[in-house]
């Protein structure tokens, strides 16, 4: 999703919320909406591209000197114009626009709908305007109501809200980005700079628990504990090029270190460390099933290799097929059986056909999906959202972390392992994991471009993995083959020494991925003494418990986890490598020739 906000444009409100939202269009968006305030509100908002906001705009004009603005990308409630933002009370006497999510929306709902006020959206966000204006009607003035409405939500949330009658947007963040813009006359609020970049390049970058109030004639920004703070202004010196990637050079890098974040959405509201406990509303309805049949392709496929593991370690068997191939000889489907299609897009076609054939023999259907409203979510009995965030680069990055999370969570919420020791160590894992990924990111850097300079120009890389690492082999490969162009393969370690060994030489540099202290782990080191000892380069991705740097020429370190999360952290490293040695190479990084984002025909 995309805020935008702006104050100080006397004449040409609409059009600076307009031009922002068209800014962040990057961020892909579902519907928009906008709300100006003339002393009263007034909103306008509309499911679809944005050309239909801008005809609701032309037909039924508005007019303010300030306003806020949205593009929403689903995360939960289908587009439509009820549920596009801004927000308000019933009275219209608070808009608001929002990113992320209001963990204890419901708690928070039933309570105002007891004391009267009305909803007439499935969105978490209504909670907001209808909290504000109940105080408001307890008699606090619009920043009091506004500070106490806040401290009642959980979740993530970057917000923007107007109050009618008021000349002031009061505004704050909590995990979700926020930035402030100070130009001359005017300031704005963007979730990201390019909302407000064609007015000024003078920026604060807001952090967790600040607040922020604009006026005409000025900006404040406040502390959780209400202290006045001079945040630091800087100056962004983007071409027009790099502003939707943040200033990243690629939508792939600025993906890869947006994981953190999309991590943090995937598990919002998922994870109860007090019980110990795992729960995916969407999969509520879904029984204990008694067998599991994975479809999915290229990256998506990976994870679900990953998720048919998991559910084997809890006693249900699973497997994962390429989707492909899977109507070529189906397998049988038993009655509690259910069929799982993995896929970022929602719209690959070899995943669709291969559900449709699953439906075809009767079979109970979930996708595990980014996309809200995409046709895999429409056509299967179930849905579980992975919540990344749109992703652009056409090689999938934080997707695939998305996935191994979301599958973790599918299989933990549909064994009722509620308080297990394999839950509860499983709950504290997740709880660390966008942590853990963000601490890869930082100490890694410099790193990855030594080991490049090193190994560029070699005949072949080859990454190995077991268990739960075999995967994210084959993904490492998967990853670096499509954007460097180079040959790389992955195998699951054990396969080495049946016919690939004959390959490796002192020019096939190998990637081992070794976590955690397992029979599996403890295997791989046999097969790195294996390549070694034919001369090949050998770098370790791995948490060090088994001091497999040993073994190794180079080592790429995680920290290490339980749960076998290990295997997405490593995944990360592998990221990061593929994508320094293509843009070494000087490759196009977010569109490799011959590739597309999503694969339409079979
Ligand atoms: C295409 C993309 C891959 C992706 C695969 C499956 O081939 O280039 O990056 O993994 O489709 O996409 P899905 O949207 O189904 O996850």
């Amino acid at each position: 999703c995309g805020i935008i906000a702006c104050i100080g444009h006397t004449d040409d409100t609409v059009d600076v919320l307009l031009s922002g939202l068209s800014s962040l269009e990057y961020r892909g968006y579902d519907s928009a909406g906008i709300a100006v305030s003339n002393g009263t509100l007034d909103v306008r908002k509309r499911e679809g591209e944005l050309d239909n906001l801008h005809d609701a705009v032309d037909t039924d004009p508005i007019s303010g000197t300030f306003g806020i603005g949205h593009t929403r990308w689903s995360t939960h409630g289908p587009p439509t114009d009820e549920n596009a933002h801004p927000h308000t009370d019933a009275d219209w006497r608070v808009a608001v626009v929002h990113n992320g999510i209001i963990e204890n929306y419901q708690e928070l709902r039933d309570e105002l709908e007891a004391a009267g006020y009305e909803f007439v959206s499935d969105t978490d966000t209504e909670v907001v305007p209808n909290l504000v204006a109940s105080f408001l009607d307890e008699g606090y003035d619009a920043a009091e109501s506004f500070s106490r409405a806040v401290s009642r939500l959980e979740g993530s949330y970057a917000l923007a809200v107007i109050v009618a009658g008021e000349d002031s947007i009061f505004a704050t963040r909590q995990d979700s980005p926020l930035v402030l813009g100070i130009g001359e006359d005017a300031y704005y609020l963007g979730s990201d700079v390019p909302a407000f970049l064609s007015y000024t390049r003078n920026v604060v970058y807001l952090e967790d628990g600040q607040s922020v109030t604009l006026r005409p004639n000025g900006w404040q920004v406040k502390n959780g504990d209400g202290a006045v703070v001079e945040p630091p202004v800087h100056t962004v010196e983007w071409d027009a090029e790099q502003t939707g990637k943040s200033g990243y050079e690629h939508f792939m890098l600025k993906e890869i270190h947006e994981q953190p974040t999309a991590l943090r959405q995937c598990l919002s509201g998922r994870l109860d460390p007090l019980e110990g406990d795992v729960i995916v509303e969407e999969l509520s309805d879904l029984d204990t099933p008694g067998a599991v049949q994975f479809v999915a392709c290229g990256t998506s496929y990976h994870a679900a290799l990953y998720g048919a593991m998991r559910f084997r370690e809890v006693g249900i068997p699973a497997q994962a097929f390429l989707a492909s191939e899977y109507a070529t000889a189906p397998p049988p489907i038993a009655d509690d059986e259910l069929v799982v299609g993995v896929t970022q897009s929602g719209e690959t076609a070899d995943t669709l056909s291969a559900l449709r054939t699953a439906q075809g023999r009767g079979a109970e259907t979930l996708a595990v999906t980014n996309v809200v409203g995409s046709t895999a979510s429409r056509e299967c009995d179930h849905v579980m959202y992975i919540r990344s965030g749109p992703e652009i680069g056409v090689a999938a990055t934080k997707t695939f972390s998305s996935q191994l999370v979301s599958l973790s969570l599918f299989v933990e919420s549909v064994t009722s392992n509620t308080g297990s020791g394999r839950t509860r160590a499983l709950v504290e894992s997740l709880r660390d994991v966008a942590g853990d990924v963000q601490s890869v990111l930082d100490d890694s850097e410099g790193e990855i471009e030594e080991l490049v300079d090193e190994l560029g120009g070699s005949d072949a890389y080859f990454f190995i993995g077991r268990g739960y690492n075999a995967p994210v082999a084959l993904e490492g490969a998967l990853k670096f083959k499509e954007i460097t162009y180079e040959h790389a393969e992955g195998f699951p370690a054990g396969e080495l020494k049946h016919g690939p060994l004959a390959l490796i030489t002192d020019e096939t540099p190998v990637f081992a991925v070794v976590t955690g202290d397992d029979e599996a782990a403890r295997k791989t080191l046999g097969n790195i003494k294996e390549v070694q000892a034919r001369g090949a380069p050998v770098v370790a991705v791995t948490d060090g418990v088994l001091e497999v740097e040993r073994f190794a020429d180079e080592v790429l370190r995680v920290p290490e986890t339980d749960g076998n999360l290990g295997s997405l952290l490593a995944n990360v490293q592998l990221q990061l490598v593929a994508y320094e040695m293509a843009a070494s190479l000087g490759r196009p990084i977010d569109k490799p020739r011959n590739l597309a984002k999503s694969v339409t025909v079979e």
